[in-house]
């Protein structure tokens, strides 16, 4: 299969192209730029030299050349070479928020400054939380090439944690108002040269950013409600708030989600005894993994690991770990993903394969590394 990736000359299209390479399913990689084309990517990531990866082509001439094509642009920019691609027949995976608003344009105008540009091609859209939507994903793909809105970074670590809450499986009632904080390592901005992302300004340091008003809230918030039901969603509805950080890495996201639960802020003096607070603990761990049983890349630790970045590096897993805090009335649930890796570009891999019938796992089935 002749795999093509437009933006190859980005973070999450280089990431692509390197995974890509080591799919057995495809047989060959086809990379388009609109400012390096006629270079080789090479030149761009000398990273990798020698792997005969051809010239950088225009998106056009990709798109009319591939079997499957994945676009790694910057949101506003995919609409065009996704309407192209159905026009072909072939199925387009797009990284970028473009597709991950389904018909709701309001929400993606609100917070992307721009409306749909083809609106009828969200009838064959579907957004690419692969634990989410597996079938969804599969029952589209039956009926003839589709587009996938592949999830943000973000909402994929901060949603994985609170699937099995929100889809009441965890055995607790959440009140309804999460908390979520999260930190992202620099490559999460892309080639970004602002001043925020230079080494002095963002090396051994920490920081908010866009607090109260990422653009990732909506995706979240909406994918929180779509896991409950009409009998798990809370009765008040699910307030949430995201805190982003950047941090002095260069790969990995950890999401810590708050979920209070019943009996939060009770006074000091109620608190349970520690071997009644290991057992509430170790159920809600184990009803989290029996929750992700049959999930080949969603990992609940054992007890006492805690997930860690530097535990899921350059794989395609999402680690989550459990806990309580010493009330018994908050869970916390910690996730760490690779946003290259499970919230970019293995993950569309993983809508790749899903799409073309192939096992989920194909060409991700590597360790993290350790390093
Ligand atoms: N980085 C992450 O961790 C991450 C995680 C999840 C999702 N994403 C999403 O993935 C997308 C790409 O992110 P990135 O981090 O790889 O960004 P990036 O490093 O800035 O790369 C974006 C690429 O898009 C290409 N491009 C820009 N305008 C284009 C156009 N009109 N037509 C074709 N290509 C165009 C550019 O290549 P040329 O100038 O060579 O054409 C550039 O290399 C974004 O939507 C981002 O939100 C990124």
């Amino acid at each position: 299969m002749l795999a093509g990736v437009i933006g190859a000359t980005g973070y999450a299209g280089a990431e692509l192209v390197r995974l890509l390479s080591g799919h057995p399913e495809v047989t060959d990689i086809l990379s388009a730029s609109v400012s390096h084309h006629g270079e080789s990517i090479e030149s761009v990531f000398p990273q990798f030299v020698h792997a005969r990866l051809g010239t950088l082509l225009e998106p056009a001439d990709l798109i009319a050349r591939s079997d499957i094509v994945f676009g790694a642009l910057p949101s506003g920019k995919g609409e065009a070479y996704a309407k192209a691609c159905l026009d072909r027949g072939v199925s387009y995976i797009d990284l970028s928020a473009d597709f991950r608003f389904d018909e709701d344009e309001e929400a993606y105008r609100a917070w992307y400054g721009k409306s749909y540009d083809y609106g009828e091609l969200r009838k064959r859209s579907v957004y690419g939380l692969c634990e989410l939507n597996r079938e969804k994903i599969k029952t589209l793909a039956g009926q003839g090439p589709l587009i996938i809105g592949n999830p943000g970074c973000y909402p994929t670590a901060v949603s994985l944690a609170a699937f099995p809450v929100m889809a009441g499986a965890a055995g607790v009632v959440p009140s309804g108002y999460i908390i979520a904080d999260a930190i992202s390592g620099v490559t999460g901005a892309g080639r970004e040269t602002g001043r925020a992302y230079h080494f002095p300004e963002c090396a051994d340091s920490a920081s908010p950013y866009k607090v109260g008003s990422h653009r990732h809230t909506p995706e979240i918030f909406r994918n929180l409600n779509n896991m409950s039901g009409p009998d798990t969603r809370p009765r008040g509805g699910i307030q949430l708030v995201f805190t982003p950080h950047l941090g002095p890495f260069n790969r990995g996201i950890l999401a810590t989600v708050y979920f209070p639960l019943d009996g939060c802020g009770r006074p000091a003096e109620c608190r349970p005894a520690a071997a009644e607070l290991a057992e509430k603990t170790a159920r809600i761990r184990d009803a989290c993994a029996a929750f992700y049983h049959d999930e080949p890349f969603v990992r609940v630790l054992p007890a006492p690991l805690a997930a860690a970045t530097n535990r899921v590096r350059h794989s395609n897993y999402c680690d989550l770990s459990i806990h309580l805090d010493q009330s018994g009335a908050t869970l916390i649930i910690v996730s760490a993903i690779d946003n290259m890796v499970k919230g970019a570009a293995g993950q569309a891999i993983q809508n790749m394969n899903l799409i073309c019938g192939f096992d989920e796992r194909r060409g991700l089935e590597a360790l993290p590394a350790l390093f």
